[in-house]
């Protein structure tokens, strides 16, 4: 069967749609705290198996206000913030620093759930990218240094070649690169979505106040 074949219509794609039944939300039967919140919600994806469960979108946007978006691995979330690492010199280390705010978007489609955290980023320190970096499997060390994310490169060629030369430059001890390390994306909201039937979703934010958070329903 050729591609063409197999090309949905838009008909198809305009009656593709679930029923959303399988949980529910309220203002009360949430946790007071959105940290032990997204906590159990993400306790309850890990048991019901996904393929790349810290995946997460982080979507930046530049000082003139272009936003753009991508997944990165969430690896560390606690009171103080969410965790992730990359290559400060890139597309979204430049956002960053031009425009220090972000959100996270996680999507379970099994559980029919979404959660969406907004805040200011923060580097976390070179202490912690320190650690953090010392744990990554050899290669995935040397990675870090053959990339200059986010750069034209010419071929795949050249990337092999730039890990290749960092394989023998740094045969045992990889060094943490200077343009890599960790950001923490410090919440000021929490959304938790939760689908329902009829398109009657339950969506329940969370706000930071000075003490506590507000917590309210939102229109689906
Ligand atoms: C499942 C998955 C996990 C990823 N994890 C990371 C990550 O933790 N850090 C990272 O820098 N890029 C990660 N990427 C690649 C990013 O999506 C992106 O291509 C890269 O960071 C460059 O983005 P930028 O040009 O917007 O800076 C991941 C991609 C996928 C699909």
């Amino acid at each position: 069967m050729s591609p063409a074949d197999t090309k949905i219509t838009r008909q198809e794609l305009q009656n593709l749609r679930k029923q959303y039944t399988k949980s529910s939300l309220t203002t009360s039967s949430v946790h007071p705290e959105p940290l032990t919140q997204f906590e159990k919600w993400f306790n309850e994806m890990l048991k019901s198996g996904f393929y790349e469960p810290s995946a997460m979108t982080l979507a930046t946007s530049s000082a003139g206000g272009k936003p753009t978006a991508r997944v990165v691995l969430l690896k560390g979330f606690d009171a103080g913030g969410f965790v992730f690492y990359t290559n400060y010199k890139s597309r979204k280390g430049r956002d960053i620093e031009e425009n220090p705010f972000g959100c996270l978007l996680f999507y379970w489609d099994k559980l029919e759930r979404q959660i969406r955290i907004e805040g200011a980023i923060e580097k976390v320190t070179r202490a912690e990218s320190e650690a953090y970096f010392k744990s990554r499997p050899y290669k995935s060390r040397l990675g870090a240094w053959a990339s200059k994310q986010s750069s034209v490169i010419p071929e795949r060629s050249e990337i092999v070649k730039e890990f290749l030369k960092y394989m023998v430059k740094f045969r045992r001890d990889v060094p943490l690169p200077p343009v890599w390390g960790g950001y923490r994306l410090v919440p000021d909201s929490f959304e938790f979505w939760q689908g329902r039937p009829n398109r009657l979703h339950d969506r329940i934010r969370y706000t930071r106040q000075k003490k506590g958070w507000k917590i309210e329903r939102l229109a689906p």
